[in-house]
């Protein structure tokens, strides 16, 4: 989700202005996947790096963040949505935590859509964080590091239980991929579009998805016939 603060600047409006007015396209996106029957939609709302700004943005980066927790949850759980939350959270402040955790757990079982937010989240970290935990296996004892091969790896990041994304969504025109999920891409399809967050609806995700869908996936092999 890119370009909220490009969308304030355009209309002489503050940055915390376009963070607001994309609590809008995250309600268009989460029904309009849902619509299109995606089984896993997740969101990159808040990454490591965005610690770095001014702690007044970051500020309505989490008022945002709890106020969308606060006012879609009933919606969410209507919408048999299972909202999961990933990312380093213990630097959230105590309120958006439990914010968060709310959200989770009232979600928890929703089997139409699986929402994945990312908040506090880097996927250098997150890859990180599964070489700890893999060196302290083998430690203890526990692992033989010849067993470590893709799978295991893969069993130690935030999305264990999840498959791969099949399509990356980038807002805002730009060509990078900004620490999101550097693993699980490995073969994604990517599809930029200029449209700024704010300004993205279910349209342009169904655009998305139509485009996808045109897409020939290989991963690496040649396809017979
Ligand atoms: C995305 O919009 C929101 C977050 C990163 C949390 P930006 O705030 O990055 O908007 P631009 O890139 O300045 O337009
Ligand atoms: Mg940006």
């Amino acid at each position: 989700m890119d370009g909220n603060g490009r969308w304030a600047r355009e209309r002489g409006l503050p940055r915390e202005a376009g963070h607001l007015e994309g609590m809008k396209a995250v309600r268009e996106t989460v029904e309009g996947a849902g619509r299109a029957g995606v089984g896993i939609l997740t969101l990159f709302a808040f990454s490591t790096e965005n610690w770095k700004r001014p702690a007044r943005e970051i500020g309505a980066l989490m008022d945002v963040l709890r106020s969308f927790a606060a006012r879609e949850c009933e919606n969410l759980v209507r919408e048999r949505v299972e909202v999961r939350v990933l990312g380093e959270l213990d630097r959230l402040d105590a309120e958006s935590l439990a914010a968060v955790r709310r959200i989770v757990d009232r979600t928890r079982g929703g089997d139409r859509l699986l929402l994945n937010l990312l908040i506090s989240y880097g996927a250098r970290e997150e890859i990180a964080r599964a070489a700890r935990a893999l060196a302290r296996e083998v430690r203890e004892g526990l692992l033989d590091p010849a067993e470590i091969d893709v799978r295991r790896f893969a069993r130690e990041l935030y999305t264990r239980d999840l498959p791969d994304p099949d399509l990356l969504i980038r807002t805002s025109g730009e060509h990078r991929v900004s620490n999101f999920m550097l693993w699980q891409i490995a073969y994604a399809e990517l599809y930029i579009t200029p449209v700024y967050w704010p300004d993205f609806t279910r349209e342009n995700l169904f655009a998305a998805i139509l485009d996808y869908q045109r897409r020939e996936r290989r991963f690496g092999r040649v396809l017979a016939g």
